[in-house]
């Protein structure tokens, strides 16, 4: 099926959009305030320098299903989905500058308020979450008269092209994001995309606006700690190369989803002491290492969060379910469940624990050395009574994932609340409180 499609915004998205549309055999309509882009377009020239968009839109401008114009408002009649490609650069503060967002959404209101047809419009540039429920639904809506939802239909659909490989990134995504109300609004483009490989994640709005921006910091962090690593691997006489050739061969816990799921802080006894080893030893070689060094203050600061999500009940008796740092250990060195214990005493709070691991551990001798040399005054607050330590505590704290939410539910009365720290799968989450909060979720 052939649809006929605007594309608001003739950059690096926007006319390898128009160029890839055209390919794949619908027909396009550029759009830009910019007279000279139009024209190169709609003369079948590329606005931009890419690895086979003259070819593109050359052979697309020919067989005439590529054209381009600054008439918005045609361009909003002669086609039934609007892509808004405009650039979102940053303000002087680091601010997004979503000026050419809302002035392309007042554009396209203002045509649909004279188009018959229904209309969806599919946002492309990149936005903070929520920017399209509270931008550009509300311009669309105040411009048109008309309702989304009802009237038209609004998509926010972000886009992953790299320079330099746009084309074929377009063509071959690592996959397609919709971020709609509802399934009716996506239902064009999932017909649009049936050629175009990967996987299609069909989601919220907001969710669909966050993907863009966790994807793009990720990126940024991976690049900002490959040249940390190699940076220190240089000045210790060691081959970066090698190493990360090792490094990211492991597909187990290196390069993958292991580690990458919201929860409490990392403890124990490597990851802590490993960072500040190699903190240490980058101040001993005069080596700024940014991004490893804020490592710890970031844990510590997840830390803060729980001991705040905490108080903030107002309640004084807290039940905490999990003592060393991950289930089925019962070692303690280290562990944030300690931390965050050891301060909401400082804080007043009546605290009982519960650690299965450690109790038997403490009977076994293993860590009872631990407990009574350097934690003697939490030690006297656990207890192996599961039962009893869910049912005294105003607040339960789930700091382990040694316990599911069925057991939990045995005890739990609806007005305890359940603070978890270890994201328990949906699935497996009291559903007898009916006060759960996750820490970060
Ligand atoms: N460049 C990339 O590789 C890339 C990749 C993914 C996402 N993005 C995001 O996509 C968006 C666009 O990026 P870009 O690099 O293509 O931007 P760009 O600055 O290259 O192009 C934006 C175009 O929009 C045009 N424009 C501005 N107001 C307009 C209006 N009212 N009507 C029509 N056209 C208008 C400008 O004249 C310009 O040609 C940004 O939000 C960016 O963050 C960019």
């Amino acid at each position: 099926m052939s649809f006929s499609i605007s594309v608001f915004g003739l950059g690096y998205v926007g006319s390898v959009s128009a160029a890839c549309f055209a390919h794949m055999g619908h027909r396009v309509m550029g759009v830009d305030i910019n007279p000279t882009k139009v024209e190169m377009l709609d003369s079948g020239r590329s606005p931009i320098i890419e690895a086979r968009m003259d070819e593109l839109v050359a052979t697309t401008n020919r067989s005439c299903r590529l054209h381009a114009t600054t008439d918005s408002r045609a361009a909003v009649h002669q086609t039934e989905i609007s892509f808004i490609c405009v650039g979102t650069p940053s303000l002087r503060s680091g601010k997004l500058d979503l000026s050419h967002v809302e002035r392309v959404s007042r554009e396209i209101g203002a045509a649909l308020a004279q188009k018959r047809r229904s209309h969806l419009i599919v946002l492309r540039s990149t936005v903070l979450p929520g920017t399209t429920e509270s931008l550009v639904i509300p311009v669309l809506e105040a411009e048109s008269g008309l309702r989304a939802g009802k009237d038209f239909a609004v998509c926010y659909h972000p886009e992953f092209i790299r320079e330099g490989t746009a084309v074929s990134d377009f063509l071959k995504p690592p996959y397609t994001v919709l971020g709609a109300a509802g399934p009716e609004a996506i239902a064009p483009l999932r017909e649009l995309y049936q050629d175009i490989p990967g996987e299609t994640f069909a989601t919220t709005i907001r969710a669909a606006e966050m993907v863009k921006y966790v994807s793009n910091v990720f990126h940024a962090l991976k690049v900002g700690f490959a040249n940390e690593v190699g940076t220190l691997c240089k000045s210790l006489g060691v081959d970066a190369e090698v190493v990360t050739r090792i490094f990211t061969s492991d597909t187990k816990l290196n390069i993958s989803s292991a580690y990458l799921s919201p929860g409490f802080a990392f403890g124990g006894s490597c990851l802590p002491k490993d960072l500040r080893a190699l903190a240490y030893r980058a101040r001993e070689l005069d080596l700024a290492l940014p991004m490893m060094e804020s490592i710890l203050p970031s844990n510590n600061e997840h830390v803060n969060r729980a001991v705040e999500a905490i108080l903030l009940t107002g309640k004084k008796n807290v039940s905490m379910l999990g003592l060393s740092f991950k289930a089925g250990t019962d070692d303690l060195r280290e562990s944030p469940q300690v931390q965050l214990i050891k301060r909401l005493l400082g804080e007043g709070l009546r605290v009982e624990v519960w650690d299965q691991d450690v109790s038997l551990g403490r009977l076994a001798g293993s860590n009872r050395q631990y407990i009574e040399d350097v934690i003697p005054h939490i030690g006297s607050l656990l207890s192996p009574d599961l039962a009893q330590i869910v049912r005294n505590g105003e607040v339960v704290v789930l700091g382990t994932k040694a316990v599911s939410g069925a057991q939990l539910d045995a005890y739990l009365s609806p007005n305890q609340i359940v603070i978890d720290l270890v994201n328990l799968d949906q699935s497996d989450r009291p559903r007898n409180s009916a006060h759960y909060q996750g820490i970060c979720w």
